[in-house]
Formats: structure tokens, C-alpha cells, sequence
């Protein structure tokens, strides 16, 4: 959608911005930022507001499909909701999830599933969550010619081992595993870091330490660029936002008294007026209601 330099845009290159921009970025101090979108008006939304990355991100499962956590989203329903903000979106670099139960089991199945993300969906990357095994999983995909990003502190996918959804890397033991589960997904090959409700000097250490960007979400300022859930900032989601959420609009009040007014006006016989309905020709109309006169007497 974007053909000229909208001003927001901190970096600008035509058409679809470069991956290897990222690290220019980091290098120049010059803020990413992302924002999840899941269909065609958001990724065109967040084009026009100027973001840098979108991520078709598995909070999906909860924000727009009403579950209590991100463990049942399919391949499937990401691959479709990479479609759709695919054709919303041009500029911003389109990062799709890979939920859980798509790569664990295998290096091949987490290579299968990313080559689904980005052949079927069109996405220009995949996230794939934890450090481990997921180090792995992403040389890999990153071997298969995929661009990977790596996830690391609250991991939602798998919330139960890690005691809820709470922050991580609060003792020093936890704060030094993160390190290294960054650096490992870096070594992966991974071209970012997702650093997810991690203490903000923890996030900002592993910032310095690494050479590719973090995108921070509950981390700080520190990280090279911020990540937000789109239903979460913008007000549209009726669950509890946790605290790191900035609300930037409250659409959702927004839609509730939208919709109170047309039901309103349709139950008083305000809405259709005049101007949102089709006209006939005289002559036309004439005929019609004689053919149906006779119909009627004829019935
Ligand atoms: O699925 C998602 O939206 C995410 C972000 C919270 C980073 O993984």
C-alpha cells in the first residue's frame, strides 16, 4: 500500500523493507517496531501507520478467537491469517508464528511447517518460541534459505512448565539462561530476539550482548524495537491486558456505542434514510406494482 516515505517510517527503502535493514537499524540506534495483525484491513492499517515488522502472531487463539491460551492454534490458522495480512500489508516485513505442536517433534517438522508459513502464506519469516531445542529448530530453517526469529522469557506455548504467565529471568540463574538461549538462537542464525516480560536491565544486557536486534514486549526500553498484540493496545479485546500493555485507542468502546446507534436507529425506523437506498424510474415502478397486483389477485 505505502508508495511514499510515510513520516513515521524511521528507516526507508522502497518497496518491502529489507531484512538486513534490522541489524542497520540496531547499528544506527534507530528504534523497530512491530505490531501483531491477524487479517487483510490490519497488516494494510499497520503499512499505513508506518510498522516496521508484523507478526501473525499465535495470539490470535486468544485475542480473536476467544481461547484461554495459545496451545490449540493450528498451522492452518496461521497459514490463512499470513494470507489475508499478506494482501493487507506491502512494506512492513510479515513474521508469522510457528504455534506450538508444528516444530517440536523434529528438525524436519519445524522446516515442513516453516516452508507452509512462507509458501503457503507468504510470509517473509517465521518465530518459533523458547531457546533449547528451538536453537535447533532454527538453524534448520535458516539453513532451508527461512528467516527465523527466536522468542525467549515468557513463552506462551509453553506457560505451564514456566509457572503461569509471569515474568522471567528474575533470579540471576534465570537471567543467565536467558543469555545463553538468546545468544544460542543468534548463533542459530536467528535475525532477532523476542525478549518477552524479562526484567528491563536484563532485557537491556542482552541487547548489548547481542549483535541482532531484540524486540522487547515487557521488557524495557532497552530493546532495539518493541512489540504490541494489536487487540491489547488498541482496546479491542475484552480480556485482562497484562501490565506492559500501553492502550494507545479503546476501540472497543468505540464499536459498542457504534453499534448501540444503529440499533437504536433501526429499531426507531431512522436507518436506511433516503440516501442509502436505490432508486427506480416512474415508468418502471408503475409496471412493477401492476405485474404485481395481478399476481397478488391471481394468488
Ligand atoms: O503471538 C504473539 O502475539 C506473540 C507476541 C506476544 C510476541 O508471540
Amino acid at each position: 500500500m505505502t508508495e511514499k516515505k510515510p513520516a513515521r517510517y524511521a528507516s526507508w527503502t522502497h518497496g518491502k523493507l529489507p531484512l538486513p535493514e534490522l541489524v542497520e537499524m540496531k547499528r544506527r540506534r534507530e528504534k523497530i517496531v512491530m505490531v501483531t495483525a491477524y487479517d487483510a484491513p490490519s497488516g494494510r492499517l499497520a503499512d499505513a501507520a508506518g510498522i516496521d515488522l508484523i507478526l501473525v502472531g499465535d495470539s490470535s487463539g486468544m485475542v480473536v478467537h476467544g481461547r484461554e491460551s495459545t496451545v490449540p492454534v493450528s498451522l492452518e490458522e496461521i497459514v490463512f491469517m499470513t494470507q489475508w495480512v499478506t494482501r493487507g500489508a506491502k512494506r512492513p516485513l510479515v513474521v508469522a508464528d510457528l504455534p506450538f505442536g508444528s516444530y517440536e517433534v523434529s528438525d524436519e517438522q519445524a522446516v515442513a511447517s516453516a516452508i507452509r508459513l512462507v509458501k503457503e502464506g507468504g510470509a517473509d519469516a517465521v518465530k518459533l518460541e523458547r531457546g533449547g531445542t528451538s536453537a535447533s529448530r532454527a538453524r534448520a530453517i535458516v539453513d532451508a534459505g527461512i528467516a527465523a526469529m527466536g522468542h525467549v522469557g515468557l513463552t506462551p506455548q509453553t506457560a505451564t512448565v514456566l509457572g503461569g504467565f509471569k515474568a522471567q529471568g528474575r533470579s540471576s540463574m534465570e537471567a543467565r539462561r536467558l543469555l545463553e538461549e538468546a545468544r544460542a538462537l543468534e548463533e542459530a542464525g536467528c535475525f532477532a530476539v523476542v525478549l518477552e516480560a524479562v526484567p528491563a536491565p536484563v532485557a537491556a544486557r542482552v541487547t548489548e550482548v547481542l549483535a541482532v536486534p531484540t524486540i522487547g514486549i515487557g521488557a524495557g526500553a532497552g530493546c532495539d524495537g518493541q512489540v504490541l498484540v494489536w487487540h491489547d493496545m488498541l482496546g479491542y479485546y475484552e480480556g485482562h491486558a497484562p501490565r506492559f500493555v500501553k492502550r494507545y485507542a479503546d476501540l472497543g468502546a468505540v464499536v459498542v456505542e457504534a453499534l448501540g446507534r444503529y440499533a437504536d436507529e433501526v429499531r426507531a425506523a431512522e436507518f436506511p434514510a433516503e440516501q442509502h437506498t436505490y432508486s427506480i424510474a416512474d415508468e418502471e415502478l408503475a409496471l412493477f406494482e401492476a405485474a404485481a397486483d395481478a399476481s397478488t389477485l391471481a394468488g
